[in-house]
């Protein structure tokens, strides 16, 4: 039995009947339907800041909501998500001038200057462990995207923030999006209810071409630099295995009845990711993540062009199987029988907003702040793995103290990682980590 382990209460479980009502318990009614209206704040205004603006703006449960302010590291990102709010939901936008943020703690001014009731963190994850506690001490309701938090001494930081929530009373939902779908939910729930017997093994995939690069600009500080092209940054991105596949490692948990793997080991590494626009990050990983009663969770990702792909989950059990695909179809085989197939009909990310905003209306209490945390905490579980090529039992992994955030977060801070002469970083050797580096 792992000695740190996390179990989470019903209200914490979204996911099957969590997704609808069942697992919320009354909650005070501060903004019920026609009272008080629900101001709406964005810390991170890139691609996905932008459509979760427009998801929060388009819920089905209220109208009776604006963006009241937003912030991000750089001005232009703000100006991009007035432009696009102006022009897709003017009604709804009502952001003075000195409520537009932007700056390296932008999160934090609009956390604590702007008197909104509801914040939509979608920086970079690394910065935003920090703004989802700052969010959840100032009493918000938090949409947070995942992950949240991108080393363990994050995750601690993101379980307090939950806590809080908690104790607050406000709302905190995470980006885990397949979470709201019921092409999940419908089968995952038959699978804990036994369909296809016991689990014996599960395997998870999110393998395709990678994302985009963002050269370092003359001129540009290296946190500048860092911030921009935040996906190649262990401090910001936790590496494609947590900030991408964490939406398939999140299923497999679930899949799992809610639990977290107690041990997990890896291989990976980097053949096409060799330029100084790579930063320090890997481009395949490989992880065994073993739960209780040795079931396994064979995970993949993989950021390659050019090579087979797929966004997905499936389990093994005793009598049969269930195949998932992110974005498409669900397959439940019961051995012996017809298939049962469900087909992706609605979009989560839409979903998740409506649910968000249905609790804030009706006084619902949901909180999924501690799984959100347990599905970071085991996406970084399998990138200690695999950078260190030997096995790491999950107590280890979620006690160390390694800290990957810097200490100073200014503009000119002397940042880790530093590029060498030739402008590339260093990355992670299996077999030549030191643990104890990682407080291990
Ligand atoms: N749930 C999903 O399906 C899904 C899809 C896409 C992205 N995401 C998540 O959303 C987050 C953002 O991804 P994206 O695709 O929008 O990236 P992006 O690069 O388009 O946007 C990130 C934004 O954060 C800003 N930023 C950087 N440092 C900041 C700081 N200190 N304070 C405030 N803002 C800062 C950047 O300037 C940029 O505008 C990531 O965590 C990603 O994993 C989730």
């Amino acid at each position: 039995m792992s000695e740190s382990r996390i179990s989470l209460k019903t209200s914490e479980v979204i996911g099957g009947a969590a997704a609808g009502v069942a697992a919320m318990q009354a909650g005070s009614r501060v903004h019920a339907e026609g009272g008080d209206l629900i101001k709406i704040g964005l810390v991170g205004c890139g691609g996905r800041g932008r459509g979760a603006l427009i998801n929060a703006l388009s819920n089905t449960a209220t109208q009776n909501l604006k963006v009241t302010a937003i912030a991000d590291a750089f001005e232009q990102p703000v100006r991009a998500t007035e432009k696009l709010c102006r022009s897709e939901k003017p009604d709804f936008f009502s952001v003075p001038e000195e409520q537009m943020y932007w700056g390296i703690e932008a999160g934090k001014d609009l956390i604590e200057k702007s008197n909104v009731d509801v914040v939509l963190l979608c920086e970079p994850p690394g910065i935003r462990t920090r703004n989802l506690l700052l969010a959840a001490k100032a009493g918000k309701h938090i949409f947070a995207e995942k992950p949240v938090a991108t080393d363990p001494v994050g995750v601690r930081i993101a379980l307090e923030a939950a806590e809080i929530a908690e104790q607050k009373g406000k709302i905190l939902i995470v980006g885990h999006h397949l979470r709201y779908e019921d092409k999940h939910i419908e089968p995952i729930k038959m699978l804990h209810d036994g369909a296809i017997g016991d689990l014996v093994c599960m395997r998870i995939y999110f393998n395709d071409a990678g994302v985009w690069t963002r050269p370092k600009q003359a001129g540009e500080t290296e946190m500048q630099h860092q911030l921009k092209n935040w996906y190649y940054f262990n401090w910001l991105s936790g590496d494609h295995i947590c900030e991408q596949h964490v939406h398939d490692i999140d299923v497999m948990n679930w899949m799992a009845k809610d639990q977290h793997p107690i041990r997990a080991n890896g291989m990976g590494g980097r053949q096409v990711r060799i330029s100084p626009n790579h930063g320090e990050i890997y481009d395949h990983h490989t992880v065994e993540f073993i739960f209780d009663d040795e079931v396994r969770g064979l995970s993949y990702c993989r950021h390659i062009p050019n090579c087979w792909n797929s966004f997905s989950e499936h389990a093994i059990g005793t009598k049969g199987t269930l195949d998932i695909e992110g974005h498409g179809r669900s397959v439940l085989k019961i051995n012996g029988k017809e298939p049962q197939v469900w087909r992706r009909t609605y979009d989560g990310h839409q979903k998740e907003m409506n649910v968000l905003f249905d609790a804030i209306v009706n006084g619902k209490k949901l909180n999924a702040g501690k799984q959100g945390a347990i599905a970071s905490m085991t996406a970084i579980l399998g990138r200690l793995a695999t950078y260190s090529g030997v096995e790491i039992s999950w107590d280890a992994a979620f006690k160390s103290t390694l800290d990957l955030f810097p200490k100073k977060l200014t503009w000119d801070a002397d940042i880790a990682p530093k590029p060498g002469t030739d402008g590339l970083y260093p990355c992670a050797i299996p077999g030549a980590i030191n643990l104890a580096d990682w407080g291990m």
